[in-house]
């Protein structure tokens, strides 16, 4: 790590040098974090607080909230049937490899997501032709190839997703329609066979409280466990509605733990109509702390997972018109009330943590050929700070050269800048700048920079 320390201002004599572009004033917000990160809370308990993530926001400030915050991961779309072999017999791995790797870099567990689904399968599978003796082979191999590759990597399995319709009976799947209803208990002694020490789940929607659905639900798992088949867990998803949380969620976690096996909230977001105001995020916080404190008042259930982080990266928006604002972030990635809700429910002080009720702006002062000079401003507001950490991560390969009025390093693209002995101190109502030069190529995104 190169430590680039300065306390002088020599901002005029490079400006002055460069061929100034002008201010190009591109601002970031800052984003916060609790006091205490979620998944050190989470850790004490012995519960998972999990994110689904894609292999493509693994870097920058996702990453670091990503590691920072959360204990598991799923991979959103990565490690699905049309993903992993988009033709038959070809692989690619690339995305999934991708966020396994992370996961163990950080100390995560991995919920794999998903083997036997009526969803996301490659053309070459639904516009097959395959005699049921051929699909079974397929099944068996892809459940197989796809495990294995991960033994030992992933903890848990969502074996089977969403084989139900709303009233209870079977979804008439290429799997039921191909193989009958034993296409589940097939497919989950397949799973075991190919990683033993993997949790084996069946994960479905709309079957948090206790209805039509999840009692179908509760009865093929009742089945299952008193035929010997194995099965360790339901993954009840939790796409909920703002003011439509079920009021028998704990009661549904209850009965189904009673049968035997574990239960996770697996996909959870609170989706609002937009826009998002002060009263429908109190609202929703209110609610996403509901469901945390159902999952935790029962033993069996495992934790919670939530579908995405940040609303910025949320599948909500795309297939629900006009609602949005589902996850605990925003689009700008800082922390909503949902977040200090989750925060406070594992125990947590649900309590802004340092920098809180500060922001930090990023502004690219100028730029030339291939140095430019950027400032970052730390604005308090209510809180006072007695000393700050900025921090980000540069996404194009940006090196920073000299700083003032901070004490910055650069470890790869990981920047972190602290104050000097003389502006640690910032006043509600006050704020600080330091300034940096540094080098670029190609372009020059501004970064989110996150206080800590
Ligand atoms: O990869 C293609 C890209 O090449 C193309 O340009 C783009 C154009 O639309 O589409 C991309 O694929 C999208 C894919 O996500 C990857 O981003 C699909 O259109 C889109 O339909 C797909 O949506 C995913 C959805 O599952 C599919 O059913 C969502 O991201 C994902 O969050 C969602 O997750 C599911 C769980 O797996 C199961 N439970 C419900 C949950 C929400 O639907």
């Amino acid at each position: 790590m190169r430590s680039l320390r300065s306390g002088f201002s020599l901002a005029s004599a490079v400006v002055g040098a460069a061929a100034t572009l002008g201010a190009l004033l591109a601002a970031a917000p800052a984003a916060h974090a609790a006091d205490v990160p979620l998944r050190e809370s989470a850790d004490a308990k012995g519960k998972v607080i999990g994110t689904a993530a894609g292999g493509s926001h693994l870097t920058g400030a996702r990453g670091e909230i990503t590691g920072r915050e959360f204990n598991w991961l799923t991979p959103e779309n990565a490690m699905k049937w049309e993903a992993v072999e988009p033709s038959r017999g070809t692989y690619n791995w690339a995305e999934a490899d991708r966020i396994v790797d992370f996961a163990q870099a950080h100390g995560q567990q991995v919920r794999g997501h998903t083997l036997v689904w009526h969803s996301q399968n490659p053309s070459w599978l639904t516009g097959g032709s395959f005699t049921p003796a051929e699909l079974r082979t397929i099944l068996q191999n892809h459940i197989s190839t796809e495990m294995t590759r991960y033994k030992g990597k992933v903890a848990a399995w969502d074996v089977v997703n969403e084989a139900f319709n709303e009233d209870g009976t079977y979804r008439q799947s290429l799997w039921y329609t191909g193989l009958g209803t034993d296409y589940i208990a097939d497919a989950l002694t397949w799973a075991r066979a190919a990683d033993p020490a993997a949790k084996l789940y069946i994960n479905d929607y709309n079957v948090e409280g206790v209805n039509a659905k999840s009692t179908a639900l509760y009865n093929l798992v009742k089945s299952l466990k008193e035929r010997g088949v194995p099965i360790d867990g339901v993954g009840l998803q939790a796409h909920l509605i703002l003011g439509q949380v079920p009021s028998t969620l704990q009661q549904n976690i209850q009965r189904f733990a009673d049968l035997g096996v574990d239960v996770a909230i697996t996909e959870l977001d609170i989706r609002m109509q937009l826009p998002a105001t002060q009263a429908k995020l109190a609202q929703q916080a209110a609610e996403y702390k509901a469901v945390m404190n159902a999952c935790l008042a029962v033993a069996r259930c495992t934790g919670v997972t939530v579908w995405g982080f940040n609303d910025a990266d949320s599948w909500v928006p795309d297939v629900f018109d006009g609602y949005g604002a589902a996850t605990p972030y925003d689009e700008n990635l800082a922390p909503k009330p949902a977040y200090y809700a989750i925060a406070e429910s594992l125990g947590g002080t649900g309590q802004p943590g340092p920098g809180d009720g500060c922001k930090a702006t990023y502004s690219v002062v100028s730029q030339w050929n291939t140095g430019f000079t950027g400032q970052v401003r730390i604005d308090c507001a209510g809180t006072a700070l007695a000393s700050w950490k900025a921090n980000w991560t540069f996404a194009a390969g940006q090196r920073i050269s000299q700083a003032w009025n901070a004490n910055c390093t650069q470890s790869g693209t990981a920047v972190s800048c602290s104050n000097l002995s003389y502006n640690g101190t910032v006043p509600a109502g006050g704020s600080v700048t330091f300034g940096f030069n540094g080098t670029w190529s190609g372009s020059n995104p501004v970064p989110v920079v996150t206080l800590g």
